[in-house]
């Protein structure tokens, strides 16, 4: 079970620290993953407690070089970091990043020793073509490189029109696409569900079968919202 959050470009130094010392430790068999801004990302590590790790938003396919502005996976290792989000459906489409390149960042990440949450998720018009069970399967077999083993990865599916506008997909929905997942990717790996997850929400969806945790976007941003979510982990 793991409980992310995805602070996206979110705070301040003051602001990332303060929301860092108040999240609760897990314990058990719960992981809390924080994922902040990335000039935060010691600032944060240095106040998180047990079972609370730390991920990059975000990485390069390229281990160093000319790329003005990125950052490579070794350095979110180098800072302590042990998981990075790649191909999160704002960078798909702000960025254009393609399978093919959430592919690439997904390796370069295992390459450097970090676990990368490969998060996929249908369009609107996709759902209401009746197209999201294949669309998500098509981004699943091109973004998560050929030879990853369980271990290797977190899977996260994050309905585009379910982000960041209080919709959160129906528990049926839900379960639907992740028993979809589950079939195409086996058994060992976590698959988050992400999408306007709060405390009100996230006990239920945390119960479903091929459920193995949250990754959390405006929620994550209040501490006794969050902790809240973490708890509704804890009970799972
Ligand atoms: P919200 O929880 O704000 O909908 O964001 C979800 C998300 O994009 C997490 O990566």
């Amino acid at each position: 079970m793991l409980i992310a959050a995805n602070w996206k470009m979110n705070g301040s130094a003051d602001f990332a620290k303060d929301l860092a010392s108040k999240i609760i430790s897990p314990g058990g068999d719960v992981k809390v993953l924080i994922c902040p801004p990335t000039p935060y990302l010691s600032a944060v590590k240095a106040e998180l407690g047990d079972g609370i790790y730390l991920g990059g938003q975000d990485c390069h396919d390229q281990a160093e070089g000319a790329y003005t502005g990125s950052t490579a996976a070794g350095m979110l290792e180098d800072v302590g970091c042990e998981y990075v989000l790649v191909g999160h459906s704002e960078r798909r489409s702000m960025c254009h990043e393609n399978d093919k390149m959430v592919s690439s960042k997904a390796r370069a990440a295992k390459e450097a020793g970090l676990i990368p949450v490969i998060c996929v998720g249908e369009k609107l018009e996709s759902r209401e073509a009746g197209e999201h069970l294949e669309v998500v399967k098509s981004q699943i077999k091109h973004s998560v490189p050929d030879g990853f083993v369980s271990d290797d990865y977190v899977l996260a599916y994050e309905p585009v029109w379910a982000i960041g506008t209080g919709k959160t997909a129906s528990i049926d929905d839900i379960n639907e696409m992740h028993n979809t997942i589950r079939a195409q990717i086996g058994p060992g790996v976590d698959i988050l569900y992400g999408g306007s997850v709060k405390a009100a929400n996230a006990a239920d969806i945390l119960s479903l079968n091929n459920v193995g945790g949250v990754l959390v976007g405006g929620a994550s941003l209040n501490a006794d919202e969050f902790n809240a979510i973490i708890k509704a982990g804890i009970l799972d």
